[in-house]
């Protein structure tokens, strides 16, 4: 490939959590200097990423049923004499290896969550040799040696991945299995990261990981805590809001929730999955914790920053899962009262232990399960949200709304919030007046129009 000055298509198909949003948008700044400009639409590309997700069944099945949608583009780019590239990348690429290229002839490269800096090499490789090629090895050098962190975008919030991979193998879960083991990122370069993306105008920064509260990077020779690295990064000027996710209750420590008393600029807002209410449930999920570790790490946060908002994972119909059990998920619930919150339907995933266990649920009764479940977490979160309406919310303004002269942005609690704009730039944070409220956003008015502030 050639730095020439004509433009290339990239088009970039994401799928899942927010680590492949994030490696998505280093694969963006990987191909850029090749010449590639991202795309909204598949056609008339060059190049066609799709960043997959395994999480839930038939994920691969989903990716094979989007690529035989992509040959035809690929047929009539060879017919006008163009050469279209089809890469897999992410965790279905890393599950499924070269099962890919055999049933799916037309994909020239499949590329693991470990590997993708080398995308460039692999693409230039594959010009050359027009052999397909699968990189899903877990390399001992780390990825983010190679990727660009001046090349990174300029919105008012950021990403920055901390911590990759997990240990944990909780019974139902395919991370382990596809992103590999626990790997922290040097504190060092963690906050030289984020040094550039402030100085190039983001305001709140998001700390992601699978696992982000294992995190244990070096500095020097000593290995920091989550909240060592979050003390550190609060001291960066102009730095207005700290967020951090997902995180484990396991390694839920007492210095990460004090923290949460201490540093101004960080949110008061946590996503902290339990899965299950139910201590037989949490042991079969191995979790290694049971309810009332959940409780206590709630109170202990409440206890420090009494406004914090909670949210969490759940699965419904995870094997042998009884009525009593899935009760005890529903009091939990009504416990700790949740801002918002993520829930699914147990499903079977080849290869993990809970796959095979006996007591698997009926389809019919997970649905039913999920329903309940979902009712109650939405009717919290409409509560929640309400509970704002004539009062005045710090919000930082993050992009243009659908509507005309509209912007959305985030109050300290994670609501979006839908402002019509008068004077107001994107990048700032404004106080605004909340009008409505609604299960899903909430609506207000510019009170003044700048606050130089935290959060
Ligand atoms: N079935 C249902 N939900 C799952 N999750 C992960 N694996 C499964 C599975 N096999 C959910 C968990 C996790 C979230 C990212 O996805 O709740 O926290
Ligand atoms: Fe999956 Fe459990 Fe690891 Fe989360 S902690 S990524 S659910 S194995």
């Amino acid at each position: 490939m050639s730095e020439g000055a004509k433009k290339k298509r990239l088009y970039l198909k994401t799928y899942g959590c927010q680590m492949n949003v994030y490696d998505s948008e280093r694969m963006v700044d990987l191909m850029a200097p090749h010449g590639f400009v991202l795309s909204e639409a598949p056609d008339n590309s060059e190049l066609i990423i799709l960043n997959t997700c395994h999480i839930r069944e038939k994920a691969a099945e989903k990716v094979y049923s989007d690529l035989g949608r992509l040959v035809p583009l690929k047929r009539k780019a060879l017919s006008e004499g163009k050469n279209l590239k089809i890469v897999v990348a992410g965790c279905v690429a890393q599950a499924e290896g070269e099962e890919i290229i055999k049933r799916q002839p037309a994909v020239d490269i499949v590329v693991g969550p470990q590997t993708y800096h080398k995308l460039p090499e692999l693409l230039f490789n594959n010009m050359k040799s027009s052999r397909s090629v699968v990189a899903t090895e877990f390399p001992t050098e780390s990825k983010f040696d190679d990727l660009l962190i001046d090349k990174i975008n300029d919105n008012p919030t950021s990403f920055v991945s901390v911590q990759e991979g997990c240990d944990k193998f909780c019974s139902f879960c395919v991370v382990p299995y596809t992103r590999g083991a626990e790997y922290s990122r040097p504190a060092q370069d963690i906050i030289k990261e984020i040094d550039v993306l402030v100085s190039k105008g983001a305001k709140e920064i998001c700390l992601l990981g699978q696992n982000v509260n294992a995190y244990h990077g070096l500095m020097g020779k000593k290995a920091w805590s989550l909240s060592r690295l979050i003390k550190e990064i609060a001291e960066i000027e102009n730095l207005k809001r700290i967020r951090y996710t997902t995180s484990h209750p396991a390694d839920m420590t007492q210095d990460l929730v004090d923290a949460h008393g201490q540093i101004e600029q960080l949110m008061p807002y946590l996503h902290l999955p339990i899965q299950s209410g139910d201590d037989f449930i949490l042991k079969a999920m191995n979790r290694n914790y049971k309810v009332e570790d959940y409780i206590s790490i709630i109170n202990r946060l409440r206890s420090v920053r009494p406004d914090i908002a909670l949210s969490s994972d759940f699965i419904v119909g995870f094997p042998g899962e009884s009525e009593q059990a899935f009760k005890n998920t529903l009091n939990l619930i009504e416990e700790v009262g949740f801002s918002q919150s993520y829930s699914f339907k147990y499903s079977r995933r080849p290869g993990t232990p809970a796959s095979i266990m006996q007591g698997q649920i009926e389809e019919k009764l997970k649905l039913e399960r999920l329903l309940v479940l979902q009712e109650v977490l939405n009717s919290q979160q409409l509560i929640f949200n309400k509970s704002f309406v004539n009062t005045k919310m710090k919000i930082l303004l993050e992009r243009k709304g659908r509507k005309d002269n509209q912007l959305v942005g985030r109050t300290p609690y994670m609501q979006a919030t839908h402002i019509e704009n008068k004077t107001s730039n994107i990048g700032e944070i404004v106080e605004v007046k909340i009008d409505e409220a609604t299960k899903n956003s909430l609506k207000g008015n510019f009170t003044n129009s700048r606050i130089e502030t935290h959060n």
